[in-house]
């Protein structure tokens, strides 16, 4: 029986689309694992799927006026694209809003209740007098009371990783009103982490865990150290798992308590599918549980996770959990709300067919013992310097030299002198040096060994120059380009967890249909033989130009600019007004039904605006943002009872409310659309 694996990568929330930091975090270092185990021969199960509950989820949709379901519809598929655009090999790809998961969450909960594993604890709550709810996770934010930062969530605090209950936070705030939240008694259901100290300082301190990586046992200690407390695993939220007990009705499973059970009922999902039995992947003491995830899950998948796993009793728990740093963009610290990524969908538009490109760069980049940044020129660079230089260089000579000498056929080599049995034997020891970093979780240095087979075949034509002894020395040029073509199908293989693009369009120039395992590249005496035809070479890397790069450089200047804007100080707010002065203001619906520009201005657009009272003439400095086209017909809001005045001859009857966008432009006063935020002035 070969090594049974079960590898999972953090399931991802479903509120928005991924981008980089995910991929170089997770899901890349996770693929390389598992496809290089595949190509070991192990028996591995490759989980992951949707994070579909959750606060932020509610959130997004409140403010979109859609349900929840709609938002994990739309991102789900977005996602789920995604991973397979750029090749992310998982065998399942489940989501937590499927019947099989509720299902599981539910029997796991009821098992470890029924067994009297949880306490059951009415105590205060935040809750939001206004909007008539408690304020659980991310529905409220306020001073991290470790670190002090100020818009620290309720459940976590995303400056310093610490996580902790939403009564913990100094200063908290609805995230809903605004309000300050008062106290309010509701029951709830704790996971007593404080009975499990023992078994943690048996497993993660004096067990086997030091051979974690240095981030995720620091971390763990230091939870450790600092004295677990019990941890409330239920919320009053209406968007979860139904808590399935007797009086828990309105709430719902806490979701970091779901969510990692996410990974068994997506392996069930997969096992049902595959015809498998899904159990001994999680419950025989043989399989090797990994657990993908970026730091800020540590403490759920190396401390709630293994104590829920250890509490409920049938389960295994993770071997290691490799857990990476942060990566940054161009020196800032990745953020979905202020549009500084890289989003894959969109990478793909600008680099279609170049994922291995990506892949490559943030792998070479990996956050693997520290924060990490990615820059475009970095990105062009190894592009071009290694890719096409290197690898890319190396495989097209090879090709077009095998097609020009001897018809894509590989030659028949003469003796092997003392530099080809060095270089054969060099190549035969990369199988184990690259799987040996893999398996130490060092995807950085693995790729850099792969891409030193590729230097050693560069060195080993450079050297022999067969496009010089083709003129001298017939037997020599065959034996030269047979050792070159055994490195170009050692590459074809090597390539796969790193470049698998480039692996299959490798495999398809070298014409290599059997599937080739890892070892084979060290202990087959031939990797391509004599007499096989290989076919016509393609490139496989094109060169990335400095307006690409420019391209994307000026795309996040442009987000630069727009978050300036949006977080530019609001105007001071005027002297207050009375009641009755707000009444003399007569403001009215009107709909423009003309509109023309001034003669011999920039600024001013003359309309017609039919009022409800009359149609009159308004002249309006809105010419830089609208042509008169564009507004004939719009409904706009009027100040009609202002003072009428003349702007170059023309008399104005009433004012037109308008603000800027975070761009600069003039928009009709509609606060709800995009680019209009709290603090604009409307004039
Ligand atoms: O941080 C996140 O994106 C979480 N959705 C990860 C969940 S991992 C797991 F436990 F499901
Ligand atoms: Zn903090």
């Amino acid at each position: 029986m070969s090594q049974r694996y079960t590898i999972t990568a953090a399931l991802p929330y479903t509120n928005g689309p991924i981008h980089i930091g995910h991929l170089a975090g997770v899901y890349v270092p996770a693929d390389i694992y598992a496809r290089y185990l595949r190509m070991q021969g192990k028996d591995v199960a490759f989980i992951c799927g949707s994070d579909e509950h959750g606060v932020p989820i509610t959130i997004k949709a409140k403010k979109e006026g859609i349900t929840p379901q709609d938002v994990v519809d739309r991102y789900h598929a977005i996602i789920k694209k995604s991973f397979t655009d750029f090749g992310i090999t998982f065998d399942n790809y489940s989501r937590t809003s499927a019947k099989v998961h509720h299902d599981t969450a539910s029997d796991f909960f009821k098992t470890m209740y029924d067994q009297g594993k949880f306490l059951e604890e009415t105590n205060q709550q935040l809750y939001d007098a206004q909007a008539n709810q408690f304020l659980a996770d991310r529905f409220v934010i306020g001073t991290c009371p470790k670190c002090g930062y100020e818009e620290a969530y309720g459940d976590q605090c995303e400056n310093c990783g610490t996580s902790h209950n939403t009564t913990d936070l100094i200063n908290p705030k609805s995230v809903i009103t605004g309000a300050v939240p008062v106290l309010k008694e509701t029951k709830h259901w704790f996971l007593p982490l404080d009975h499990y100290e023992d078994f943690f300082k048996e497993w993660i301190l004096k067990g086997h865990k030091k051979d974690w990586k240095t981030n995720v046992y620091g971390q763990c200690k230091s939870w450790i150290d600092d004295g677990l407390r019990p941890r409330a695993v239920t919320r009053d939220l209406d968007w979860g798992i139904p808590v399935p007990v007797e009086g828990a009705q309105g709430k719902v499973l806490y979701v970091w308590f779901d969510a990692p059970i996410g990974y068994i009922s997506s392996t069930k999902e997969w096992a049902a599918r595959e015809g498998k039995d899904w159990e001994p992947y999680w419950k025989d003491e043989q399989t090797k549980l990994i657990h993908f995830i970026g730091k800020d899950n540590i403490v759920f998948h190396c401390i709630i996770f293994p104590a829920m796993l250890k509490g409920h009793g049938d389960y295994i728990l993770p071997d290691n959990v490799p857990a990476n740093e942060f990566l940054n963009l161009e020196g800032r610290k990745l953020s979905t709300s202020k549009n500084w990524a890289v989003w894959l969908h969109e990478y793909l538009e600008d680099f279609p067919e170049q994922q291995d490109v990506l892949r490559y760069t943030l792998t070479a980049n990996a956050p693997e013992t520290k924060d990490n940044d990615f820059t475009w020129k970095d990105f062009q660079t190894r592009n071009n310097s290694e890719l096409v230089a290197i690898f890319g260089n190396f495989i097209n000579r090879v090709a077009v030299l095998t097609q020009k000498y001897y018809d894509g056929v590989v030659p028949q080599p003469a003796a092997f002198n003392q530099v080809d049995l060095e270089t054969l034997e060099a190549l035969r020891a990369y199988p184990a040096v690259i799987g040996s970093s893999i398996e130490k979780y060092r995807f950085r240095e693995s790729q850099t060994e792969f891409m030193n087979l590729a230097r050693l075949g560069n060195k080993y034509l450079a050297d022999e120059e067969p496009w010089k002894t083709i003129k001298t020395d017939a037997e020599r040029t065959q034996t030269v380009m047979y050792v070159a073509l055994q490195i170009a199908s050692a590459l074809a293989v090597l390539s796969e967890p790193f470049l698998p693009f480039t692996s299959n369009k490798l495999k398809s120039i070298l014409n290599i249909d059997a599937p080739l395992l890892w070892d084979d590249i060290a202990h087959k005496e031939v990797l391509l033989s004599s007499g096989h035809t290989i076919n016509k070479s393609t490139l496989l890397f094109s060169k990335i130009e400095d307006d690409q790069i420019q391209k994307q450089l000026d795309k996040l200047e442009a987000s630069k600019k727009a978050n300036a804007a949006e977080h530019a100080a609001a105007e001071a707010q005027k002297d207050t007004i009375s009641f009755e002065d707000f009444t003399k203001l007569d403001l009215r619906v009107g709909k423009i039904v003309a509109a023309e520009k001034m003669p011999k201005t920039k600024k001013l657009l003359v309309l017609q605006v039919d009022t409800g009272i009359d149609t009159r003439t308004i002249v309006s400095g809105i010419a830089e943002s609208f042509s008169p086209e564009d507004i004939v017909g719009k409904k706009v809001t009027v100040l009609v009872n202002l003072a009428p005045r003349a702007l170059r001859g023309v008399e104005s009857q009433g004012m037109i409310l308008m603000t800027e966008d975070k761009t600069g432009k003039l928009v009709f006063v509609n606060p709800d659309q995009d680019g209009v935020s709290p603090g604009m002035t409307i004039n």
